[in-house]
C-alpha cells in the first residue's frame, strides 16, 4: 500500500510486563469494529499483547487471556466484545469460514487477530497492523501500521502521546 495510505508507530518493550502495557495502552484507544492484527514468530508476545489490549477495553486484568489454539477463537466481555483469534493452526481457507469471521470483522466488537497473515486475503482495508520482532532475549520491536483514516489518525495520535 502507497506509503500516503498508512502511518506507522516503532515501539521497543524491554519486558513481558511492558509489552502488555502497550497492549494496555492501545486497547484503551480502541473503538466497536476495529481490528487489531498481531504478526511475528512465536513467542514475540502476541498473546501478552492481546492479553493487556482486553484490559484496555475493560477485561479486569485481561483475566483469562490466552491463545484461542484449537478453538481459533475465544470470546471476552470488557467495555465491548473482543474476539481474539489465533489462527497460526488454520489450516486453510475452509476451517477459516467455519469460524464465522466476517460476523467478528464487521460486527460491534473488537478483533484482535494472532498469525493474522494467515487470513491476509480477507483482512479489511482498514485495520491496525502490530508487527512484533525479537530483538534481544527480553526486548522485542513493534510497529504499529494504521491502514485508512480511522487507524492512520489512531497511529498519529499514540504516536503525539508517546511523545508527551
Ligand atoms: N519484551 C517482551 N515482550 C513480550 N514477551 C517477552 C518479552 N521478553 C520476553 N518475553 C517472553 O516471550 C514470550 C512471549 O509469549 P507470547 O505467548 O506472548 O508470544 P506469542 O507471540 O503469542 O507466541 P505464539 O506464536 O506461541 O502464540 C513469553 O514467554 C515472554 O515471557
Ligand atoms: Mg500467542
Amino acid at each position: 500500500m502507497a506509503g500516503a495510505h498508512r502511518k506507522s508507530l516503532t515501539l521497543v518493550s524491554t519486558s513481558p510486563a511492558e509489552t502488555r502495557r502497550l497492549g494496555v495502552w492501545v486497547g484503551r484507544h480502541l473503538r466497536p469494529g476495529d481490528a487489531v492484527c498481531l504478526m511475528g514468530e512465536m513467542g514475540t508476545g502476541k498473546t501478552l499483547f492481546a492479553r493487556g489490549i482486553a484490559e484496555g477495553l475493560g477485561v479486569p486484568g485481561g483475566r483469562g487471556v490466552r491463545s484461542p489454539t484449537f478453538t481459533l477463537v475465544h470470546e471476552y466481555t470488557g467495555r465491548h466484545p473482543i474476539y481474539h483469534l489465533d489462527l497460526y493452526r488454520l489450516q486453510g481457507e475452509e476451517e477459516l469460514e467455519g469460524i464465522g469471521w466476517e460476523e467478528m470483522l464487521y460486527g460491534e466488537g473488537v478483533t484482535v487477530i494472532e498469525a493474522a497473515e494467515k487470513m491476509e486475503q480477507q483482512l479489511p482495508e482498514e485495520r491496525l497492523d502490530v508487527v512484533l520482532a525479537r530483538e534481544g532475549v527480553r526486548v522485542r520491536r513493534l510497529m504499529l501500521v494504521g491502514y485508512g483514516r480511522r487507524f492512520q489518525t489512531l497511529v498519529r495520535t499514540l504516536a503525539a502521546r508517546r511523545r508527551r
